[in-house]
């Protein structure tokens, strides 16, 4: 495995291999399973599996955790390693920022909802990083987690928008034994915030629940879900949806799909969490 910030290098390798299908799979590091499960799918799907490891400044507000971020590059190289990656590619801000820098993507609308409406320069800072790392490497197909579904569906509204030549692969949310989303983020959490945080899961599994019990008034399902939140002692909701899975526009009555998310604070750790429902599957 090849651990390189030096973007001529990528540059070499990818020349190298015009006919390869290569697999990318973005990360800020301080990997858990949840990372590793995309290593492993773009590990089965491609002849040559690239990873990334930046702690992206521009999708931070000056008031969140950058600085305090979680990093293990160590850990994470060995973990990478074990899944079969090719490359790690770990940059530092001078190459992905340099003096001088002043081109950002922003995709509109659905950055102005859930995530966007509480952060609102996040998605700049994550859709700018990724056409960068897009451009840079050339993947054929890169590889997210469901668990950020409003950042999937940026990337995707972006992709199809400035015609990326690639395919999204979008995977699913890895979980602890107790249903709580892996997040870098859990580790923040003492342990009775870490026994409440289960309070994410559950809601939005009963919430599906309710939907595959014939609910089909969102409102409704919003306030049953709310009520379940508040009833955690720990917890503070930032924000609670039932939206269509494509536009994340918030629905009235729910059709035959939906997306249930939310995002709770725990303290001043912020955790979100979402569940798909779709008709025909259940
Ligand atoms: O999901 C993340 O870890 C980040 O938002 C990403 C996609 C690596 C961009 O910095």
């Amino acid at each position: 495995m090849k651990v390189t910030n030096n973007i001529q290098d990528i540059r070499h390798m990818r020349w190298q291999q015009p006919a390869a299908t290569w697999g990318l799979v973005p990360t800020m590091g301080f990997l858990h399973e949840g990372h590793i499960s995309l290593v492993r799918r773009a590990r089965a799907e491609n002849d040559f599996v690239a990873a990334t490891i930046y702690v992206n400044p521009t999708q931070f507000a000056p008031t969140e955790d950058l600085s305090t971020y979680p990093r293990d590059l160590p850990h994470d190289l060995a973990l990478l390693e074990a899944a079969g990656a090719d490359l790690v590619f770990t940059p530092d801000d001078s190459i992905m920022y340099p003096a001088g820098f002043q081109t950002y993507v922003t995709v509109e609308e659905v950055t102005r909802v859930l995530e966007g409406a509480s952060r609102p320069t996040h998605f700049r800072g994550v859709t700018t990083i990724v056409a960068k790392l897009f451009n840079l490497i050339q993947p054929t197909r890169a590889y997210f987690g469901q668990k950020d579904y409003q950042q999937t569906a940026v990337l995707r509204q972006m992709v199809t928008d400035l015609n990326f030549n690639l395919d999204m692969i979008i995977c699913p949310t890895v979980r602890e034994a107790d249903g709580l989303a892996m997040s870098s983020r859990n580790k923040y959490l003492d342990p009775a915030q870490r026994a409440g945080a289960t309070v994410l899961s559950r809601t939005l599994a009963a919430g599906v629940a309710a939907l595959q019990a014939g609910e089909r008034d969102a409102n409704r399902l919003r306030a049953m879900m709310q009520a379940m939140i508040a009833a955690e002692p720990l917890a503070r909701l930032d924000y609670i949806s039932v939206a269509h899975p494509r536009t994340l526009a918030e629905l009235v009555e729910v059709a035959d799909e939906a997306v249930l998310s939310t995002a709770v604070f725990f303290h001043r750790t912020r955790l979100i969490d979402n569940m798909l429902w779709q008709e025909s599957q259940s």
